[in-house]
């Protein structure tokens, strides 16, 4: 695991966001795995300057996003399908038919699970990125799950619903399951990047340095993975330096 140690959000945003640039330049065709959340905003804002610029094109890039709130209309503001077309979709040269987002809507979850499982098969994520949760989730697998699990309909814990409670105006209104993108399809991509930052990652990032492997905190599983690169923040390292 390879760490990068950065002054503030903006250069973690900044040095992350040239090396996804780098690696679409190397090959146009890349599968990004992509991230929603606070994490991976300034990423988004600099590809998105960037694509402007004619600096980047996302034109035959493909994207398979993490994961998605059960229950939520894709129009609703806080599902996922929205904030990715809010912050990076509708700014860029990417194909809609290009983009990949697990379908949540009730009657559909085990179809969904199973055929976005089918589509990692088909088509393996090149370029992965991913923020942590403070108690070490990737993607919405909570502490306990296994490292071999795949696509699944997840029941969010207390602390997560809480953490993402500052989206909605009310906790009743976070919804209680997602479907996430598994352990094992996380780490079957060729390339891992992830980022944290602020304070309130300190103690995840800590545990993650710490290089111990445990299901109880998941993001220990990228320890198993040969290419992670991990950008952090001085507020994210006061706990780990
Ligand atoms: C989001 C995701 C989550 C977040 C994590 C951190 O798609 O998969 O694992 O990356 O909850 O969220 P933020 O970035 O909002 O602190």
């Amino acid at each position: 695991m390879k760490i990068i140690k950065c002054k503030d959000a903006l250069e973690v945003a900044k040095e992350a966001a040239e090396l996804f640039e780098r690696e679409i330049r190397k090959n146009p065709h890349l599968v990004l795995g992509l991230a929603t959340g606070s994490s991976p905003i300034g990423i988004y804002d600099q590809w998105i300057a960037d694509v402007r610029n004619k600096k980047i094109s996302f034109q035959n890039v493909t994207t398979f996003n993490l994961d998605e709130y059960v229950g939520l209309d894709q129009n609703h503001p806080q599902s996922y399908y929205y904030f990715m077309q809010e912050h990076l979709f509708r700014h860029i040269d990417l194909p809609q038919d290009h983009i990949h987002i697990p379908y949540a809507q009730k009657n559909h979850l085990k179809k969904s699970c199973k055929s976005y499982s089918e589509a990692l098969e088909q088509t393996p994520i090149d370029l992965q990125l991913l923020g942590i949760g403070a108690n070490g989730h990737i993607g919405f697998n909570e502490p306990g799950t296994s490292f071999k699990q795949k696509t699944f309909i997840v029941n969010l814990t207390e602390q997560t619903r809480k953490d993402n409670q500052r989206f909605f105006t009310d906790l009743s209104e976070v919804p209680h399951q997602a479907i996430t993108m598994g352990i094992a399809e996380i780490l079957k991509a060729k390339k891992i990047v992830l980022v944290a930052t602020g304070k309130n990652k300190a103690d995840a990032v800590r545990k993650l340095l710490s290089e111990e492997v445990t299901t109880d905190f998941p993001a220990s599983a990228l320890h198993q993975h040969p290419d992670v690169t991990v950008f952090v923040d001085e507020d994210a390292m006061v706990l780990s330096s």
